[in-house]
C-alpha cells in the first residue's frame, strides 16, 4: 500500500490562552482514530497557526483532509505539498506548542527568516523539516501519543501550560525519527 505525506498549515480559530488543555486535546483527537486510520503525524500551533504533518495511506490521508477542511477550529487551510513516500518520520503522534523557548527558537531561526515561526512564507520542505524537528525536542510543550493509544489510556489535561525553564537540546542536530515514548504528565504520581 502506498504511503502519503501531506504538509499544511491553517489558521487557528482557537484562543490559546482560553483553552487550557489543548496540547492534550489535540493529542487525544489525533491519536484517538489513529488505530483506525493507520494516520501519524505531528501537529504544531501556535497563536495564530496549525502547522501539521500526516502521514498514512493515500485513501485514509485524503479521507483525513476532507474532515481537516470541515473543522471550524481552523480556516484558510493551505496545502503546502502532498506526496509519495517510502517511510514514515513520524511512529506516533506529536503535539507541540510554538512558544517562545530557546530550543523552539532556535528552530525558528533555523528554518524561517521572522522571530516567530510564519507558515505562510515557508517552503513545504521547511515547514516539514520544522514540524518533525519541533516534534523531535524534549520540551514539556511537545506532548507524544503511540498509535495504539485512546482517550481512555490517555492522561487528562493540565488547568495550565507548564512553566519550566527549557531543556536541554539534543546532542545532534541530525534529523529525528519521533519514537514513541510514555506520555506521563510531569508533577503527576
Ligand atoms: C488543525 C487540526 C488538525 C487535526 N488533525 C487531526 C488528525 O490528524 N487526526 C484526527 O483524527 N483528527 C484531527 N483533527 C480533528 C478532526 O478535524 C476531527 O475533529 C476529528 O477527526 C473528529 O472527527 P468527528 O468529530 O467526525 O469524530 C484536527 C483538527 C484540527 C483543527
Amino acid at each position: 500500500m502506498s504511503l502519503s505525506r501531506l504538509v499544511f498549515f491553517s489558521r487557528t480559530n482557537i484562543k490559546i490562552g482560553e483553552s487550557a488543555g489543548m496540547i492534550r486535546g489535540m493529542l487525544q483527537a489525533c491519536s484517538e482514530y489513529s488505530p483506525v486510520s493507520g494516520l501519524t503525524g505531528g501537529l504544531v500551533f501556535n497563536e495564530k497557526f496549525f502547522m501539521q504533518v500526516i502521514e498514512g495511506s493515500r485513501d485514509q490521508v485524503s479521507k483525513q483532509l476532507k474532515i481537516l477542511y470541515e473543522d471550524n477550529r481552523h480556516e484558510e487551510l493551505t496545502v503546502l505539498s502532498v506526496s509519495e513516500i517510502y517511510r514514515r518520520e513520524f511512529e506516533g503522534w506529536a503535539v507541540g506548542y510554538a512558544g517562545r523557548t530557546i530550543d523552539a527558537e532556535r528552530l525558528y531561526m533555523r528554518y524561517c527568516p521572522t522571530v516567530d515561526i510564519n507558515p505562510t512564507i515557508m517552503s513545504a520542505e521547511a515547514l516539514f523539516n520544522f514540524i518533525r524537528d519541533f516534534c523531535a525536542l524534549e520540551t514539556l510543550y511537545v506532548q507524544r501519543a503511540g498509535i495504539g493509544e485512546t482517550r481512555a489510556s490517555a492522561p487528562q489535561p493540565q488547568a495550565v501550560m507548564p512553566q519550566r525553564p527549557p531543556q536541554p537540546q539534543r546532542p545532534t542536530d541530525a534529523p529525528q525519527t519521533i519514537k514513541v515514548i510514555n506520555t506521563k504528565i510531569p508533577g503527576t504520581a
